[in-house]
């Protein structure tokens, strides 16, 4: 989509499949540290994070049973100011980071139920987080509906524009002298028991000491990776709305503005440049990404409840885009058990968020062969050593 072909055919230290936020992050840190890195990817800069709204959300995403995830989540979160600045400078691209918090409120007795159940534990947690009357949220947002009756202020879930973030990494892996192949990795080679890099669609074979499977939801579709080490991931559609704020219109909201509304959530992330981005489904329908009049009926009737002045706005874009799943939501980061593999995928909800982390991580694994302390958790030996202590 954006950067020509610029592989040659010698071997690299690193061979990225996939070139989304997080396959460029983990060829963009990885280059830095000087190792030859090349990515494999058709269309370099799209994958989920093209549809995907920006949020940075930590707090007001939290959920039971991932406390774990969550110190991750505030770890890359910690990290985005520092990580936007040094990225910014390297490509000579804004990324459209924008610190303006985040208001999550309910609009009746269940929601709001939901939305305590939520804040307790985001107290218990020792996290940032304020309970608001639905006259106190009003006065913040004044464009919420006049049923909004409470909510949780959250002054340190930001924002970014992933489609700008994806340029932006793109000209800075450019810069720092990553190798782009515009074609598919269709096969992982192997050499006995090691992973030697991967042959493409074109039929190019490109060797390399380390392959990374960062291909986001189809990161478990490569052939020839032994079922030992492929990584559980599973494609959760979302379906997304762009809409368009004109200038007489501005402000229409201050922050990101989000809900629970009859059990599915729905936000509303309000860009600088007038773009108000509407998300999003959940959905377990396999490859589809086809946006249906029930995705976007339901989207624009929960945001319209919560902003009424929505369907004032000009619709400019619906899109449906593929998060990563895996089995316990959290990513899979670093080497597998098959030596010269690794992984980086498996983000789901959190992938734009945890960009600047994985980036991180994923340079100290393919350099030193080890995860950072605060990543290990999030081995992908962890699904793999659990089949192999599945009964046979
Ligand atoms: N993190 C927002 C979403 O996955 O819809």
């Amino acid at each position: 989509m954006y950067a020509s072909s610029t592989a040659s055919p010698g071997p690299c230290d690193v061979l990225v499949v996939g070139g989304g936020v997080i396959g460029l992050v983990t060829a963009w840190r990885a280059a830095q540290r000087g190792l030859r890195t090349a990515v494999a990817d058709p269309a370099p800069g799209g994958g989920a994070a093209h549809v995907a709204a920006g949020m940075l959300a930590a707090v007001t995403e939290l959920h039971y049973g991932e406390q774990e995830l969550l110190a991750l989540n505030l770890a890359s979160a910690r990290r985005y100011p520092q990580f936007t600045a040094e990225l910014e400078e390297a490509s000579g691209r804004d990324t459209g980071y924008r610190a303006c918090g985040t208001l999550a409120v309910a609009l009746d007795a269940d929601d709001r139920a939901h939305l305590r159940e939520l804040h307790a534990l985001q107290q218990r947690c020792g996290l940032d987080a304020q309970w608001l009357s639905g006259r106190e949220c009003r006065r913040l947002e004044p464009m919420l509906a006049p049923g909004v009756c409470g909510g949780v202020r959250v002054d340190g879930d930001h924002q970014t524009d992933p489609r700008r973030l994806a340029l932006a990494l793109l000209t800075a892996c450019e810069r720092a002298g990553v190798a782009f192949h515009r074609s598919e990795a269709v096969r992982l080679l192997l050499s006995g028991d090691r992973a030697t890099g991967a042959e493409l669609a074109d039929g190019t074979r490109v060797s390399a000491g380390r392959t990374v499977l960062a291909a986001g939801s189809r990161s478990g579709t490569l052939e020839g990776v032994p079922a030992r080490v492929l990584p559980p991931v599973r494609p959760v559609k979302g379906q997304v709305l762009r809409l368009r704020v004109p200038p007489a219109y501005a402000p229409f909201l201050s922050r990101t503005v989000r809900a629970v509304v009859r059990g599915g959530h729905v936000y509303l992330v309000p860009r600088e440049n007038g773009e108000l981005v509407l998300g999003a489904t959940t959905e377990e329908l396999g490859w589809d990404t086809t946006v249906t009049a029930g995705g976007v009926y339901e989207l624009l009737r929960d945001a319209h409840e919560l902003v009424p002045g929505i369907t004032e706005l000009p619709l400019v874009e619906t899109l449906a885009g593929l998060r990563p799943g895996s089995p316990d939501n959290a990513p899979l980061l670093g080497p597998t058990a098959l030596p010269g593999l690794f992984t980086a995928t498996g983000h789901h909800r959190n992938g734009v968020l945890l960009t600047p982390l994985t980036g991180e991580v994923m340079a100290e694994a393919l350099t030193t062969g080890r995860l950072p302390d605060e990543a290990r958790p999030f081995s992908p030996l962890r699904f793999s050593n659990a089949l192999q202590e599945l009964p046979v």
